[in-house]
């Protein structure tokens, strides 16, 4: 194959914005998606609530650097200022753009983009359509792509970067239609593949697919990853599956109910109330249920999220696709009933180390969006905020790629080199003494991390994960394949995700047994006050043999001290 000077691995907001925009920087580029799924299916569809940019369309006294300092805030002091002043001065351009080029905005009766509250922000500045703010996004640049010339490969899972004495040559993928190994020699390649929340398999708000793939595959090629531990519990995923439910109920004005009536939000925050920080909320629902406050029920432990006082007319027109998951998942109507709900896996804040442009650290590399970590969110990310840092930083890291890619000469990928690829997939379906189930394996990995390095850990938990974790790589050696055809061989592909996950575990268990604090999303019972003397810093984790070895990065400073964070 002749080749390309970008290939973009995801088809998600980050990875169409950075194709959208690198086809406008120089439209002679030859520029290339691959994606699990097609594009229009990719986990940016379920993002609901909205993209933050400060229009003060709603709040008229809204600034951009109210939404900086609240996003600095949000992320307990953790993030980068500098990269938090690119995505927030950026965010009323790009949504601006994207009005432009089609997106469906809701909008205020005086015609100006609608805004919504949401939490952790002091004015309402959430941009949205409907509940349904991603799935349009993705609609409206997947268009745009095929109208500039992007070539799609659909249905093509990566596998692996081609290197050549550490420099990188292409991407290496399977069809999934075939099982063919192909090989994709490119100029750069520009990691968008989303998050990792989905390891936690048990709770979570993630599509199936979304197992860190390019997270994995930089990290085994030596990339560094940063801030793992930092995951993010969504306060209201469905009791039984876990699925989303929008921060935008409550920034319409829903609330949140314990068993013995109460609003219990005013113990933990009350000035915001619902409208928290998701770190905070998240802590003080489970808190509710440990405390013995939380309603029982076959499917777990819940309190209700009650939007009955908004009334039908603002359900059916600002929470429709909420009112649908509701019926048709835990079968009450919000209209008439509360939603039984508990916090859920949501949000990877840790990801591929990237400078402001995009860069990784290895030559023609580079990564957007949540499988990157910039940092904008540090230790705990705003509700609004992710569908943001996507389009700001998908566009930033498609110009930068269209920009260098010309540097870097391209190589072949060799016949031995995929033959060599072809060979490690089809020792999966040889037999092995010990035969190791996929699928016992994969409730093992979302129990221990649910288990011991969930909401509140603490270290003998911690370790008892790591030791787990230890524990699944070695039976991860004895799965096998079941399934030895070639057709979207779905075995094989959990399988190759499996192990994905269980690196990027790893990884997530190594930063949060170490980083003794409480801070963001992670929380310590056993230490449980920010300690900025020695933890103010990123964790970087990069691979050694088979292990993790942690290192750390300062974190950049800005206008903002650290400071005490309350709500
Ligand atoms: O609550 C939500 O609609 C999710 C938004 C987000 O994760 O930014």
């Amino acid at each position: 194959m002749k080749p390309f000077d970008i290939v973009i691995v995801g088809g998600g907001g980050a990875g169409l914005y950075a194709a959208m925009e690198a086809m406008k920087t120089n439209p002679a580029l030859n520029i290339a998606v691959l994606s699990k799924v097609y594009p229009n299916r990719s986990h940016t569809s379920a993002a609901q609530g909205g993209a933050n940019a400060a229009l003060a369309n709603k709040a008229k006294d809204d600034t951009v650097e109210l939404h900086i300092f609240d996003t600095i805030k949000g992320s307990d002091y953790l993030a980068d200022q500098d990269a938090v002043d690119i995505l927030c001065s950026e965010a009323p351009k790009i949504i601006r753009e994207l009005d432009n080029i089609g997106t469906p905005w809701s909008r205020l009766e005086d015609n100006t983009i609608a805004q919504r509250p949401f939490g952790g922000a002091g004015r309402p500045r959430c941009c949205y359509c409907a509940d349904k703010t991603g799935h349009t996004i993705l609609q409206t640049l997947y268009e745009q792509c095929l109208k500039k010339g992007v070539f799609f490969f659909n249905e093509y899972f990566a596998l692996q970067l081609s290197l050549h004495d550490s420099r990188m040559k292409g991407l290496i993928a399977m069809n999934m239609k075939t099982g063919k190994i192909e090989a994709f020699p490119a100029r750069t390649v520009l990691f968008a593949t989303g998050g990792y929340a989905k390891m936690y398999w048990n709770r979570s708000s993630n599509a199936a697919g979304n197992t860190g793939d390019g997270q994995a595959i930089a990290y085994r090629a030596g990339i560094p990853l940063k801030d793992m531990e930092f995951v993010q519990f969504h306060p209201t995923g469905l009791r039984k599956s876990g699925l989303l439910v929008t921060e935008g109920a409550r920034g319409e004005g829903g609330y949140l109910i314990n068993a013995l009536g109460e609003r219990f939000m005013s113990r933990y925050a009350p000035e915001k109330m619902e409208l928290g920080p998701r770190d905070l909320v998240s802590r003080s629902i489970e808190t509710e249920i440990l405390q013995g406050r939380g309603f029982d029920s076959p499917a777990g432990k819940y309190v209700h999220l009650d939007l009955t006082h908004l009334g039908a007319d603002l359900i059916k027109s600002r929470l429709p696709q909420i009112r649908e998951m509701s019926m048709y998942f835990e079968g009450v109507d919000p209209i008439d009933e509360p939603i039984p709900v508990r916090p859920t896996a949501h949000y990877s804040m840790g990801g591929i180390d990237t400078d402001n442009y995009g860069r990784t650290v290895m030559d023609g590399v580079y990564a957007a969006g949540e499988c990157a970590c910039v940092s904008v969110h540090g230790a705990n990310r705003l509700g609004g905020n992710s569908l943001l840092d996507i389009l700001v930083f998908g566009r930033i890291a498609g110009h930068t790629a269209a920009e260098e890619a010309g540097k870097f000469e391209p190589s072949p990928i060799t016949a031995d080199e995929i033959a060599a690829t072809e060979a490690r997939l089809r020792s999966y379906m040889q037999p092995s003494g010990h035969f190791e189930r996929y699928g016992i394996l994969r409730e093992e990995l979302g129990q221990t991390l649910g288990q011991n390095v969930g909401i509140y850990r603490e270290a003998s938990k911690i370790r008892k994960g790591v030791a787990d974790l230890r524990e699944l790589q070695e039976r991860f050696t004895h799965v096998r394949v079941n399934d030895t055809s070639d057709v979207f061989n779905t075995n094989l592909m959990q399988v190759l995700e499996l192990k994905n996950m269980l690196d990027l575990a790893e990884t997530v268990a190594a930063g949060a047994l170490a980083r003794e604090e409480s801070r963001g999303s992670h929380t310590r019972t056993d230490f449980p006050q920010r300690d900025d003397e020695k933890w103010h810093k990123h964790t970087i984790a990069t691979i050694e043999g088979d292990r993790v070895k942690l290192g750390e990065k300062p974190v950049t400073m800005g206008r903002y001290e650290l400071q005490e964070r309350t709500y």
